[in-house]
């Protein structure tokens, strides 16, 4: 298993009363599987996906990434954590607007002792791998939608993680340039063997999923 979470909950307390963000939620992903997390606005998937990357600290239960449990971590471990483990894709791209698409996914290893050069090579494989070779020298302003959320996947790539967390990758991108994200991510789930976990509001993104998880109200409806 990659990640196991057991009885996990967090509650926000909120001027206008505690909301229960997660509640006993349990589930395990095994190696390798590409899971979608679908629900509602407000039914917890951001939630829980920060929780899993160890962003914010769940209210009481566990969570595993194999044996190291974030859940207890300090904030050291966590970082390291997720320098070494975790690439992540938002809905909004998040790229430096002023760097290039080639220093976009340099960028998480900046602090690496990696010689320049082959920190330039491996972005430019990844740039390649997205099909972004002959844009590297763009702004992200002077790429297309689709394009800025290849160079976020190629920088989610460059740290060689093990688990991928996107929040509504395509949740800005029309349905074409969608299935081409989704495609991306799930050829890199497969020939890479990178586990995913994906929230996402589409149904079409949502059958992706190896694993389908359902939230309602911060509860886990159904997972198939
Ligand atoms: N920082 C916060 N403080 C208080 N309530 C929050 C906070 N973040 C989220 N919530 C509440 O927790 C619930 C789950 O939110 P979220 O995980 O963002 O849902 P989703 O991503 O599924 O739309 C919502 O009711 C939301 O209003
Ligand atoms: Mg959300």
């Amino acid at each position: 298993m990659i990640l196991k979470v057991n009885n996990l909950h967090k509650k926000y307390q909120h001027a206008d009363g505690v909301i229960n963000a997660l509640d006993q939620i349990n589930f395990e992903v095994k190696e390798g599987a590409f899971v979608t997390i679908t629900g509602s606005s407000g039914s917890g998937k951001t939630t829980l996906l920060l929780s899993l990357a160890g962003l914010i600290k769940a209210t009481s239960g566990e969570i595993y990434f194999r044996d190291f449990r974030i859940d207890k971590a300090n904030d050291k471990e966590l970082s390291d954590f997720r320098k070494n483990h975790v690439g992540f894709v938002m809905q909004t791209f998040a790229l430096i607007p002023y760097l290039t698409a080639i220093e976009n996914v340099m960028l998480p290893l900046a602090v690496s002792r990696l010689p320049d050069s082959q920190k330039y090579e491996a972005a430019m494989d990844l740039l390649k791998l997205v099909g972004l070779e002959n844009r590297k020298n763009h702004l992200p302003k002077e790429l297309s939608a689709g394009q800025q959320q290849r160079v976020a996947i190629a920088r989610a790539l460059i740290n060689k993680p093990s688990l991928i967390l996107a929040d509504e990758p395509t949740g800005n991108l029309d349905p074409v340039l969608s299935k081409e994200i989704l495609d991306l991510l799930s050829d890199i789930n497969k020939k890479q063997g990178i586990t995913v976990l994906m929230v996402t509001h589409s149904p079409m993104a949502a059958r992706y999923g190896t694993i389908q998880i359902q939230l309602q109200d911060g509860k886990i409806n159904s997972i198939t």
